[in-house]
């Protein structure tokens, strides 16, 4: 199989239904609790994804027993203490920050040195931001030169609870902390950014001791140690970053309308939404519900006539950080110059998401000026592109990926990208549902 894909055709006007595969935060989150649990854990749904399949490996790794037929995966838990932690442990996050980083928080007990690795973009990562409050709670590490993987935890048995200020707005941060104080005896406070909450959520729904205090710009966390979590059976619902996707390319196809089934729209992951409807877009969520905390709805999306430039208020960032690449391609088709701004973070993903965005916007023939952390792009109604375009190099990021292959099919152009299954990472079936739409 070619490790590239050609478009040459822009997609034509549809009208379609969707459904996205089950959200990554979730499904890493699913199976880092079940490995907790004491019993048999079900999940429907999980994403079938390489950072989940990592993530499977990484527990089967500390001793816990894991079965998948027929789209349900079962975790055999073992309980609170139910690892076993036994000498030269390798666990291999592949291209996940989310699992290497939440599992660090699990490990801060471990008996023996375990080592954490990555793959080449996920070895370029900052994992200081993790050491150093896991740190704080009594366990130890060795970082590479770089400040990043691959990393020794040294674990310890006189674990002491921490006060930690996260200032980032990173989930994994929080969620990482939030595991480790599940280890510790007393109380752990942590002041964090607003970020995703779908741990928090987690616990809540397991009765875990924590409690939170929702402020204007951050939030009051307190965890205390867990004695036990009960088995969890879970229906994994889409995830709005793989709808991401299909949501822009609707707003860019002319006279299109999508409704994306059964979609996680957690208020801390809809910042894209917000966004989008502040541009012209027509964004409904139908039957809306709660599952087991979490917010689901079915997303339906219609193409509007103009699109409007924005300038992106910063509060909506956290909600919308592994969504801003597709949404500079609805900038560069709006009136006028749109600002995103505050924006270091993108930096700090699979591959430096700022500098790629605007590579891309650069390669269509938009103009931007970039900071270390702001994008103006100069939008342009009238896109239309008829050169050839070749994205390569990009670290294998799946979201670069993604984002190009909307471009190719909204705006027109030849197009050659390169690293196809980097899509394995997040979404495997990415360009299955494109073909479904383009029929
Ligand atoms: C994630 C948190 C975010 C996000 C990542 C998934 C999570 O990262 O970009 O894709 O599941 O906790 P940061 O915590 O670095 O912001």
């Amino acid at each position: 199989m070619p490790n590239s894909i050609t478009i040459k055709t822009k997609i034509r006007s549809f009208n379609k239904e969707i459904s996205v595969s089950g959200d990554k935060s979730l499904s890493i989150r699913w199976v880092l609790f079940a490995s907790l649990a004491r019993g048999v854990s079900k999940a429907r749904n999980l994403l079938m994804s390489e950072d989940v399949l990592a993530a499977i490996s990484a527990i089967k790794q500390l001793g816990i027993k894991t079965s998948t037929k027929n789209n349900e995966c079962k975790i055999y838990g073992k309980g609170i203490n139910g690892y076993k932690y036994k000498k030269n442990i390798i666990i291999n996050a592949q291209n996940s920050g989310t699992l290497g980083r939440l599992i660090l928080g699990l490990l801060i007990n471990t008996t023996h040195k375990i080592k954490l690795i990555g793959d080449k973009s996920l070895s370029k990562r900052d994992f200081k931001r993790i050491s150093n409050p896991l740190s704080k709670f009594g366990a130890k590490f060795k970082l590479s030169k770089n400040k990043s993987l691959p990393l020794s935890i040294y674990g310890s048995s006189n674990l002491k609870p921490i006060n930690y200020i996260e200032q980032k707005g990173s989930a994994q941060c929080k969620s990482s902390v939030i595991f480790g104080a599940m280890r510790t005896n007393g109380t752990t406070v942590i002041k964090a950014k607003k970020s995703r909450n779908h741990t928090e959520l987690l616990c809540r729904y397991l009765k875990i001791p924590l409690t939170i205090k929702n402020k204007k710009n951050y939030d009051e966390i307190k965890i205390n140690k867990v004695k036990i979590i009960k088995p969890i059976s879970y229906n994994i619902p889409g995830d709005i970053s793989s709808s991401a996707f299909f949501i822009v390319l609707t707003a860019l196809t002319g006279n299109s309308k999508i409704l994306i089934k059964n979609v996680n729209i957690n208020p801390s992951r809809t910042g894209i939404i917000t966004i989008l409807k502040k541009m012209g877009i027509t964004i409904n969520f139908k039957k809306q519900r709660v599952y087991k905390g979490e917010k689901i709805a079915d997303i339906y999306v219609k193409s509007p006539k103009k699109i409007k430039s924005i300038n992106c208020p910063t509060y909506l960032n956290s909600g919308a950080i592994d969504e801003f690449l597709i949404i500079f391609l609805v900038a560069a088709k709006a009136k006028g110059i749109s600002y995103f701004k505050d924006l270091a973070e993108l930096n700090q993903k699979e591959s430096p998401r700022l500098k790629w965005g605007e590579y891309i916007l650069n390669q269509m023939g938009i103009k931007t000026s970039t900071t270390k952390n702001s994008i103006k792009i100069y939008g342009n109604p009238e896109l239309k592109i008829e050169k050839k375009i070749i994205i390569k190099n990009y670290l294998k990021d799946h979201r670069v990926f993604m984002t190009s292959v909307i471009a190719a099919l909204s705006f027109g152009g030849n197009w050659k990208i390169y690293d196809k299954e980097s899509t394995r990472t997040s979404f495997p079936n990415f360009l299955k549902i494109i073909k479904k739409i383009q029929k």
